[in-house]
């Protein structure tokens, strides 16, 4: 039974090819914010996208109109609230896809006017951010073990390297100049004639090959900074499928270019991370974001991070690839943060917006 200062949050998420909802109940009152997510449903379109090799914005937006009623009813459904238990809308506001943030955005705002619920607009990236904090609880010890923190989110779109001084300080050290991670992950499965998303596909079959059988560049690992960049890295693999004859036929080979391919994409962002972990004197290192699904980089990253006597956090199973309770989670902390929320008619979907 949840807590009479207990308050309830829908959380809406639409900004590529997930329409996805979920309720989670925040109790505020202590330090650390308690969150427990009551339900979390995701409707992925990954097969009408993998027919295309990539997502087809305008097909998206199509297929969020078509679900978004029934994604937010089951997730309700399965919360055991009704509508008009709820306290707030979250809905994440960008960045993404246009036409896929508009139907969210504005489903919230209607949805909002109709049932008189105020808003919280969440950037996506702040959903990945929190994401690790799911299951951290203040009554556990590892809450003073945590900051500074070093965060990298790895995603389909964005590469982002941030240093979080509490969980609302928090600043970006570093991002990719051109591809993000998740990206060269999907170019390089579709130059291998792999199906989208790629970066599942890759991890598969890297599992079969060896990681050191082809030295790729790990591009920008000694620069400087902590930018990151792929596409150096994507046109070595085009240029060594093109040297053995595009259309490779041998599984082996393939499971070669996958594993050396993961191995240097790894190495990049393990490193990197580290570097920063170092020069911060940071107590923990997070990773959130699709691309963290990669088994090898948290084996890598957990490894780094046992070396260094540093704690590591991964967000669990499904809260890697896009879905709402991140959303809501990040909605709780903004909440906590002391964040008023919105009446939503202005609110505009923004498909630039930044951390
Ligand atoms: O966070 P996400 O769902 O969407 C964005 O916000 O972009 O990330 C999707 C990305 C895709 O590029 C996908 O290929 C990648 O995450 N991804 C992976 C794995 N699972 C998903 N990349 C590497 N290894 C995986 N196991
Ligand atoms: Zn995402």
């Amino acid at each position: 039974m949840a807590k009479k200062n207990t308050k309830t949050i829908l959380a809406i998420e639409t900004s590529c090819d997930e329409t996805a909802a979920a309720v989670l109940e925040y109790t505020p009152g202590s330090k650390w914010p308690q969150i427990t997510t009551r339900s979390s449903v995701i409707n992925s379109q990954v097969k009408l996208h993998s027919k295309m090799g990539g997502v087809v914005p305008e097909a998206a937006a199509r297929a969020h109109v078509k679900n978004i009623r029934p994604v937010v009813e089951s997730a309700l459904k399965a919360s055991g609230y009704k509508l008009k238990a709820i306290d707030y809308i979250a809905v994440t506001q960008g960045p993404g896809l246009i036409p896929s943030l508009i139907v969210g955005v504005e489903f919230a705002k209607a949805l909002g006017l109709a049932a008189q619920k105020p808003l919280i607009p969440v950037n996506h990236m702040l959903g990945h951010l929190y994401s690790p904090f799911s299951r951290v609880k203040d009554k556990g010890s590892r809450i003073k073990d945590l900051f500074p923190m070093i965060a990298l989110i790895v995603s389909g779109g964005h590469t982002i390297l941030a240093l979080m001084k509490s969980h609302k300080q928090y600043k970006v050290l570093g991002q990719t100049v051109d591809d993000a991670a998740g990206e060269a992950f999907d170019k390089v499965a579709k130059l291998l004639g792999l199906p989208y998303p790629g970066g599942p596909e890759i991890s598969r079959l890297a599992a079969k090959g060896n990681p050191r059988a082809i030295k790729f560049p790990r591009p920008m690992l000694n620069a400087k900074n902590y930018d990151f960049s792929f596409s150096g890295l994507k046109t070595a693999v085009l240029y060594f499928v093109k040297d053995k004859g595009l259309g490779i036929r041998s599984i082996g080979l393939k499971a070669d270019i996958c594993a050396s391919f993961q191995a240097a994409a790894v190495d990049v962002l393990v490193q990197k991370t580290l570097r920063a972990a170092r020069e911060f004197k940071a107590k923990s290192i997070s990773i959130s974001g699709g691309v963290s699904a990669n088994q090898t980089l948290r084996a890598a990253m957990q490894a780094a991070c046992t070396e260094q006597h540093l704690e590591f956090f991964v967000p669990p199973a499904g809260l890697h690839t896009d879905n709402a309770e991140m959303i809501g989670i990040a909605a709780a902390f903004k909440l906590h943060q002391g964040f008023r929320p919105v009446p939503g008619a202005d609110l505009k979907a923004d498909s630039n917006l930044a951390l």
